[in-house]
């Protein structure tokens, strides 16, 4: 018997864009557990929230004060011991996501830290270093902030003098924690415990490849400050030999509890080999994968892309996981209405015409193509509706704390961040209750009266009743040529078609200019779009079985 992490669906619940229970426009866990059904329904095994304790909110939760406490926005402790309750008794899995390489700057960690004198225990938890220069008014390195501006910020010290610098990979507010501190060892694995025995399945590692930091601190003499981009070997503060140890004391605590309770790691690194140091079976179970995320939508890019994620995982005994979105890149059902379609080139293409029903088809064959490789995969919240990325977010409205340096790699994140629309014809959609005394933190489009999931639920023909019904189909074959286990054979196509075989399953997508032939003999399980004869018409993606 597989484990179910090796195949599963999950949801990923940003928290406050989902629903919102108690009308103040943000959703929070009130609106969540109202909505189960719905996610149960869909088809999905598990869900991932994200950060949902308590936190002065500047990177939308990124930023923890209190790693044992919800933010008040969110709910209450009691609030999150019934939605794990109610989650398991729809059949859901919960992961929650835990932020280790930094804290909120209102952490008492950090609060302790600015008023310790330095070179004191307090500080040694954060990296705080003087500044170069003969006054110290030099950053240490050269570090970017990945938000912009500089990885390091001054302190004033007691006397009003200015002081040391202490290190930030993202935003002032979320200082970095110093990993050889066995404090911070220690209490994560007490944070991870406190929440396991909860019981929650997992945890979703934030940044999984910092942590740890070259104690040398040289300059990385680079003008690139992206997360987004895959780092070198040998990096200063990316991707490290000494940041593996941390999760093999991470997977000790994990398995010293009954079931399975997973990991899986934000881990941008430069190639999936890389990423395979991460999941050997004394570390993390799973990666995100983020090789399709950022690949054009083309044949063959995606093409040298699964297979160079199936031959390095295979080799650790890994599942792989697909993913095509999440809350911090541009949704591709918008990527995908271009005519340069990676995630590079939607970011310089931003705002820019897009045709929506192109990428809306295309991203049906996507999810149909995901769902049918091996391992596990992610579906971000309004993907199922073919939600497209907001790009047209008046600036007042923005949140994205890159907002304040230029941009995080590009575009502010605000625009895949709208909270869903679920019924009705205006604004809020129900995503909060009738009398509510606050509008969505972000705006939404009145063109997403078409794009509620009480629309789509109506419609045999939306996305939604699409991805229901590739997910039960799933489910029912299941190890038996989808899912985990039944390797995956190439089969000859014209260019621009990718044809591969699992056990008793074909799966054919179209990325070619025109219309393909499909084999005889086999009847369509299901289709991307509609069907006609054996003909796989453009941007389309089937699953066959013998007739
Ligand atoms: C990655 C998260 O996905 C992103 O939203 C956040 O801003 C950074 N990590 C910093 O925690």
């Amino acid at each position: 018997m597989s484990s179910w992490w090796r195949d599963a669906v999950i949801y990923q619940v940003y928290i406050r864009s989902f629903a919102d229970g108690n009308g103040d426009g943000v959703g929070d866990v009130a609106g969540l557990r109202s909505r189960l059904p719905y996610l149960a329904a869909l088809g999905v095994d598990a869900l991932w929230l994200n950060p949902w304790y308590a936190s002065p909110q500047v990177d939308a939760g990124y930023d923890v004060s209190d790693y044992r406490r919800l933010d008040p926005l969110f709910g209450t402790l009691e609030d999150a011991k019934a939605l794990i309750a109610d989650a398991h008794a729809h059949g859901l899995r919960l992961i929650l996501d835990i932020v280790p390489n930094h804290t909120s700057d209102q952490h008492p960690w950090f609060q302790e830290a600015l008023t310790a004198a330095p070179g004191s225990p307090a500080r040694s938890r954060y990296h705080f270093r003087p500044g170069r220069g003969v006054d110290g008014s030099e950053p240490p390195t050269d570090w970017p902030s990945i938000f912009g501006g500089p990885a390091w910020t001054r302190t004033v010290e007691a006397d009003g003098k200015p002081g040391d610098w202490f290190l930030h990979l993202f935003a002032p507010e979320q200082p970095d924690l110093n990993w050889t501190n066995p404090e911070v060892r220690a209490e994560f694995e007490s944070i991870l415990r406190f929440w396991l025995d909860l019981g929650v399945d997992g945890f979703r590692i934030d940044v999984a490849h910092g942590l740890t930091k070259d104690p040398a601190f040289p300059d990385v003499a680079s003008t690139s400050t992206g997360m987004l981009d895959g780092v070198a070997a040998d990096h200063p503060y990316f991707d490290r030999d000494e940041t593996l140890a941390i999760y093999e004391g991470w997977r000790r605590v994990a398995d010293s509890y009954e079931g399975e309770r997973v990991f899986v790691a934000e881990a941008w690194v430069a190639d999936a080999s890389r990423v395979a140091r991460y999941l050997t079976p004394t570390r993390l179970h799973t990666a995100f994968n983020f090789g399709l995320l950022s690949c054009p939508w083309d044949a063959t890019a995606l093409r040298t892309e699964i297979e160079a994620t199936l031959g390095v995982l295979a080799a650790v005994g890994a599942p792989a996981t697909w993913v095509l979105s999440n809350h911090d890149v541009l949704r591709h059902a918008t990527r995908y209405g271009r005519a340069q379609t990676s995630l590079a080139d939607a970011r310089r293409l931003y705002g820019t015409p897009v045709d929506h029903a192109l990428g809306e088809r295309r991203a049906r064959a996507a999810m149909q193509l995901i769902n049918a490789l091996p391992g596990g995969t992610y579906v971000y919240q309004g993907e199922e509706l073919g939600l497209p990325e907001v790009e047209d977010l008046p600036p007042e409205a923005w949140q994205d704390p890159s907002r304040h340096h230029g941009g995080h790699d590009g575009p502010v994140r605000d625009g895949c961040r709208v909270p869903l629309p679920w019924s009705g014809d205006a604004a809020p959609f129900g995503f909060s209750p009738a009398g509510a005394t606050a509008a969505p933190w972000l705006p939404q489009p009145a063109e997403w009266k078409n794009r509620t999931a009480a629309a789509e639920e109506q419609d045999p023909h939306s996305t939604l009743s699409h991805y229901r019904a590739l997910l039960r189909i799933r489910r029912e074959w299941l190890r038996r040529g989808l899912g985990d286990g039944t390797p995956l054979e190439w089969l000859a196509a014209p260019s621009g078609v990718l044809a591969f075989r699992r056990g008793e399953v074909l799966y054919y997508a179209n990325l070619s200019e025109a219309p393909v032939a499909l084999p005889a003999g086999y009847r369509v399980l299901i289709g991307s779009e509609a069907v006609e004869g054996a003909v796989l018409g453009v941007d389309v993606a089937v699953w066959l079985v013998a007739e």
